[in-house]
């Protein structure tokens, strides 16, 4: 048979038994076979010099050619035999009895459970949910808010202002409250206003176990006519007792904030996790200052309202006995899983 055909022959027989290979063995008695030193390829290439001269290289080209094939396909079916072996060693070993692994699935954030049972509380007592923008102007950060030019609440180092290019903190700056988003809706709206406006504030403060430099607060917001103070109070007393359960104890303080008056401060009454026990400060509300309606074009002759700013952080640290407040920033998952 011309050596052509015989190549031919030789790969289709070879392909074909090595089809048919199925354990290691088989395969190296393969490998001999058609590979080896005495196999059929080498001998193949030893009925080189019967071909005429002219014919030779492509007779040689196709030798080599088939070699290479050849010895791909022995690699490929190595690979396949192999991995198939070690899983079957490893069925072996396999302790079905063994409890399963489960996979880690991931949850929301404690902050984001909080925020969203706070928001589903408003929204029963007849809130509508509203959000507003984090980069914020001067006017609702503070002007609108009867905040005037001097007062010590709007110092450079007690505020994130942004620097819009000039080198220098600007009129822009990232929120310190989100009372702004009062103004924003009552710019927008006549009333009754029943609004709650929730999202992320920023300060310069020294962080310890209450404070940090960004945490949520939700804002309240009531405006109409003949609203009192006693509808504020009875409003932070429900929302309380739906927070955190009938037994909670609350007290309001006199306080002062420039846009409410009269104002004053929430606290609610906190057992720690070493079972100290002690007053936690969770916001500041009061009456909409007359001034503030003014501002925003409503008539202060007509409508009153009652508005409260509570942080979200403090509210998750009450609910579930957190004594630092570094821990909801920390994302250590082993404190995270818990929740
Ligand atoms: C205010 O921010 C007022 N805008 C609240 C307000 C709204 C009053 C509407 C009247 C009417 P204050 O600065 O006290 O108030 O902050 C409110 C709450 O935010 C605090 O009681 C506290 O719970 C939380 N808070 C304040 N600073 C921090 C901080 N650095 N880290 C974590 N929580 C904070």
């Amino acid at each position: 048979m011309p050596l052509v055909d015989e190549i031919e022959n030789l790969r289709t027989t070879a392909e074909r038994e090595l089809a048919e290979v199925s354990a290691p063995d088989e395969l190296e008695q393969w490998r001999i076979r058609y590979l080896g030193s005495k196999g059929a390829v080498k001998a193949a290439m030893g009925r080189l010099k019967e071909v005429p001269r002219e014919e030779k290289p492509a007779v040689g080209q196709a030798l080599n050619r088939l070699k290479g094939e050849l010895q791909d396909a022995f690699e490929n079916r190595q690979g396949e035999l192999g991995s198939a072996g070690r899983k079957r060693r490893a069925v072996a070993v396999e302790d079905i009895t063994l409890p399963g692994e489960s996979p880690a699935i991931g949850h929301t954030h404690l902050l984001t459970q909080t925020t969203r049972e706070i928001c589903e509380i408003c929204a029963r007592m007849g809130f509508e949910v509203t959000y507003g923008p984090e980069v914020e102007d001067e006017r609702h950060n503070f002007d609108a808010l009867n905040i005037p030019s001097w007062h010590p609440a709007r110092d450079e180092l007690d505020n994130f202002y942004i620097d819009e290019g000039t080198g220098r903190p600007g009129k822009t700056m990232l929120r310190s409250q989100t009372s702004t988003v009062q103004i924003r809706v009552m710019e927008t709206r006549q009333p009754p206003v029943r609004i709650v406006a929730v999202g992320r504030v920023y300060r310069p403060d020294t962080v310890d176990a209450t404070h940090s430099w960004m945490f949520h607060q939700i804002e309240g917001l009531y405006v109409d006519e003949n609203v009192t103070m006693a509808d504020l109070k009875t409003c932070l007393d429900q929302f309380c007792k739906a927070c955190f359960g009938r037994e909670v104890a609350t007290r309001f303080r006199p306080s002062f904030f420039p846009f409410t008056e009269p104002s004053a401060e929430v606290d609610v009454w906190f057992t720690y996790p070493d079972g100290r026990e002690d007053w936690m400060e969770l916001g500041g509300c009061g009456m909409v200052d007359p001034n503030v309606l003014d501002a925003v074009g409503y008539d202060p002759e007509r409508y009153t309202g009652f508005a409260f700013g509570l942080g979200v952080e403090r509210m998750a640290m009450v609910r579930h006995g957190i004594s630092d407040i570094r821990l909801l920033f920390e994302n250590d998952v082993r404190f995270l899983r818990q929740f």
